[in-house]
């Protein structure tokens, strides 16, 4: 029996996907460099030395992949384009060959019925930017709606809504703060700069976008955060991290704020880099919709040692994907209606971009499955709560480059041997197929 769920009829089905996690050939069609590309140069950055330059080969074998997602019966695909296929150096001549190459994948999507939904930065940085400062120098966010608008002019009579941003909590933590992804910076707080310049070229970006008639969206890693206890310290850390990891990105964007980061000693002006009339513009700036990526709740305690003001505690009794992230479906459901009770009515349509878990189970994913399952049953519950979603995007169609993880952590709905590149479509590839088709009826 097909899994029934009770979401709005017209409810949009989909997987998810990165650039430089399923493209590869790096080197093609006269891409630039990326700070990924150098970050995995980099001994010990990558587990295993492990890197995109092949990855699932998808610049080749996308129509492959297209035949795939046509089987599953989706509605809409989310990809990425890779700036550095479209300005090699971030910023002027644009490549002809990318951008042809993105139309072809499109025009694929489009003949099988599938609407293309591109998020125009997953954490690929053209070097040459990066080189200049990356997302600390706000320069950064004035080249990344130049590239918007080159790309929405070439596809922008095809594609109807755009993502700009990934996940930028994500993009500055790892990337910034801590060092574990690309560009590989440990600045601790003083990576916050990072929030904002990405902030403001999501704002520019989607005035490029909307003024080309297009719909925006941006994708914001979400997690409803837990105190490991009922004790005032405990909240108090809990708060703080909920102000880093949601509000930071979500405030300003519905409020036209940033929230109180007081706990770690950082004024409104995140460390000098917002000026007069950002927030103004980050506030104002076309938002069609808000799109969450859910993996996991984060359960926090007063902090252990100097410096932030939390500690992360875990998560015990619960299902553990491969990754080790503890499995709480009904987190997903606690996050939107949270959301839903702190912004009220400035709280767009969600869509769910990206959800899903790695398994170590290679076709028979009956780990994936329920964990899917589970997720889309809160989902449900959240929309009979009242919050309006409107679509859901697995992660992923593919196993693939899992960043600092190499290829040690399989996502997709469709095995890949990255050898020969023979993908094989998992259980959990039927039982989203019949899921789908179900809902349908
Ligand atoms: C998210 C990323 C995505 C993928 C999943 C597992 O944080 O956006 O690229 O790596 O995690």
């Amino acid at each position: 029996m097909p899994h029934r769920i009770n979401l709005p009829q017209d409810f949009r089905w989909g997987v998810a996907t990165a650039a430089y996690q399923i493209e590869g050939a790096a080197a093609e069609g006269g891409r630039g460099p990326s700070i990924w590309d150098t970050f995995c140069d980099r001994p010990g950055a990558v587990r295993d030395g492990h890197s995109g330059a092949r990855a699932c080969d998808h610049y080749h074998r996308y129509p492959e992949d297209i035949e795939l997602m046509r089987g599953l019966g989706l509605d809409a695909y989310r990809f990425s384009i890779a700036w550095p296929r479209i300005q090699p150096t971030g910023a002027g001549p644009v490549n002809a060959a990318g951008l042809d190459f993105y139309e072809r994948l499109v025009d694929g999507l489009l003949d099988a019925g599938i609407t293309p939904f591109p998020t125009l930065f997953h954490w690929d940085l053209p070097q040459a930017l990066e080189d200049a400062g990356g997302w600390l120098n706000r320069d950064t966010a004035h080249r990344f709606a130049e590239y918007a608008a080159v790309v929405a002019d070439r596809l922008g009579d095809r594609v109807p809504a755009w993502i700009t941003l990934n996940e930028p909590f994500v993009h500055m933590v790892y990337g910034y703060a801590l060092g574990i992804h690309a560009p590989g910076h440990a600045l601790l707080l003083d990576a916050l700069p990072v929030a904002h310049h990405q902030l403001l070229g999501h704002a520019l970006a989607a005035g490029a976008l909307a003024e080309r008639g297009a719909q925006v969206l941006i994708a914001n890693n979400c997690t409803p955060v837990r105190p490991a206890s009922g004790s005032a310290e405990d909240t108090a850390a809990a708060d703080a991290y909920d102000a880093l990891h949601n509000r930071l990105f979500n405030d300003p964007l519905l409020l036209g704020r940033y929230p109180d980061l007081a706990a770690y000693g950082v004024g409104p002006d995140l460390g000098g880099a917002v000026r007069d009339g950002d927030l103004a513009l980050i506030a104002a700036a076309p938002l069609d919709g808000l799109g969450i990526n859910y993996y996991n709740p984060t359960r926090i305690a007063a902090p252990t040692e100097p410096g932030l003001p939390f500690s992360e505690a875990p998560i015990d009794g619960v299902p553990r994907t491969h990754f080790g992230w503890p499995v709480v479906p009904d987190g997903l459901r606690e996050l939107l209606v949270g959301l839903r009770e702190r912004y009220g009515a400035a709280l767009p349509p969600v869509t769910i971009t990206e959800n899903g878990c790695s398994t170590d189970d290679l076709l028979d994913d009956t780990a994936r499955i329920d964990y899917l399952a589970g997720h889309l049953d809160a989902l449900a519950a959240a929309s009979a709560q009242g919050v309006d979603v409107r679509g859901y995007f697995t992660w992923s169609l593919l196993d693939n480059f899992e960043w600092a993880e190499g290829y040690h952590q399989r996502f997709g709905l469709v095995h890949v041997d990255f050898e020969s590149q023979k993908r094989t479509p998992k259980a959990s590839y039927t039982w989203y197929r019949d899921l789908i088709a179900a809902h349908r009826g």
